[in-house]
């Protein structure tokens, strides 16, 4: 209790999310392009990586200094071996004013079908799945895989089935690649109950071939949505809402925008990011990160976790979504399938 911990822009520490490993069974040409993430990529040892015990400690001290939501990401973090064990965990962490928090997954959605009902036994909140298009062919394109649109969409079906309401499910949009989906893509998750929000392209590490011709702006995207099914704003629930919220005008659902390039919103960014190894990443485009593993592996308490912790958020200043240009857009950055995004 006491003060917020405030960062350098006055922007207080509220959301963690938790990458827990750097493995996926995709190959998404815009998170791990297979030219880089091959068959000789090396990725993380075991030995490297948090254990459940550490993570949930991290989050513990983390949810004691403000900390109200919780996103467990990856790579893919359904691969992590009995991620529910680490969700029994985190369910479990309250609040200074004896709330529970948030606690959410993204996901690819290929395992979710086989695994929703054992993650909503063992406390999960909601759930976040990705589809970039219905169509089959592009669907394998994009995410360079023999998974079908349809495995995904049973993982979506079950998940709600099972009472994680809404679902919300992300379409990362590139320009010439899967803009022909927006409208089909619309339809499909209208009167679902689901939420679809539309991501647009970002320059998220160093591999993926950005550049700013791929990108359909939000605006270009409600655009089109809109003239096929009319829409209208819903204002934010909270400060430091990622996506902008649009709804049909005729009572049929609910979407979002997440203009991250076109309209960044480092103001109001609340997020810290772990990593698989416990690095502590103040930005999705950070180049570096503050090692919270050698701590916690040092036999320190809990006050010099707390300490370090306060101190870094404390000189937080990033705003990169802001700053965005040519020179940073060249600058070493830290990979989606290592942070999550
Ligand atoms: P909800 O609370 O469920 O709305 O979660 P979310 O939108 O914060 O999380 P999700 O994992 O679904 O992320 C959606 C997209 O927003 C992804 O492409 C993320 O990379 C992106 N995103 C999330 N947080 C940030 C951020 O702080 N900065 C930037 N630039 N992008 C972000
Ligand atoms: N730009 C925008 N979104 C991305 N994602 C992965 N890489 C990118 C990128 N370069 C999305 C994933 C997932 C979410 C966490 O981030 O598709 O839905
Ligand atoms: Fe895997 Fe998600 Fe990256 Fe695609 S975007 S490769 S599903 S981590
Ligand atoms: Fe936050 Fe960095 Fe994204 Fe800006 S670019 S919203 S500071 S994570």
């Amino acid at each position: 209790p006491g003060q917020p911990l405030l960062d350098m822009r006055r922007r207080p520490l509220h959301d963690l999310r938790i990458s827990v490993t750097d493995r996926c069974n995709f190959r998404c040409t815009y998170c791990m392009p297979r030219e880089v993430f091959g068959g000789s990529y090396k990725f993380m040892p075991h030995a490297d990586l948090l254990s459940f015990e550490e993570i949930a400690r991290i989050a513990r001290v983390s949810v004691g200094l403000g900390v109200q939501k919780i996103r467990l990401t990856g790579g893919e973090p359904l691969l992590r071996k009995n991620i529910e064990a680490l969700i029994e965990m985190l369910a479990q962490l309250r609040t200074p004013d004896g709330a529970s928090v948030d606690l959410t997954l993204t996901t690819n959605g290929t395992l979710l079908a086989k695994k929703a009902q054992s993650l909503k036994d063992a406390g999960l909140t909601r759930v976040t799945v990705s589809l970039d298009a219905l169509d089959e062919r592009l669907f394998e394109r994009m995410s360079d895989s023999k998974v079908n649109v349809k495995t995904v969409l049973r993982g979506i079906d079950e998940a709600a089935r099972v009472g994680f309401r809404p679902v919300k499910v992300n379409m990362v949009v590139k320009k010439g690649v899967n803009d022909d989906q927006l409208v089909p893509m619309a339809r499909h998750f209208r009167h679902s109950g689901h939420v679809l929000r539309f991501i647009e392209f970002m320059d998220v590490g160093t591999t993926n071939g950005w550049n700013l011709e791929e990108v359909l702006t939000g605006a270009e995207i409600l655009k089109k949505i809109g003239a096929e099914f009319p829409l209208e704003p819903v204002p934010a629930q909270y400060r430091g809402e990622v996506a902008g919220r649009w709804r049909y005008v005729d009572q049929a659902g609910e979407i979002g925008v997440i203009t991250s390039v076109s309209q960044p919103f480092c103001g109001d960014c609340t997020r810290a990011r772990l990593s698989p190894e416990g690095q502590l990443f103040l930005c999705l485009f950070a180049s570096a990160g503050h090692d919270l593993r050698a701590i916690v592996r040092s036999g320190a308490g809990d006050d010099v976790l707390v300490a370090r912790l306060a101190s870094i958020w404390g000189a937080r200043d990033d705003h990169y979504s802001e700053l965005r240009g040519h020179a940073t857009t060249q600058q070493k950055k830290i990979e989606m399938s290592y942070i999550g995004g």
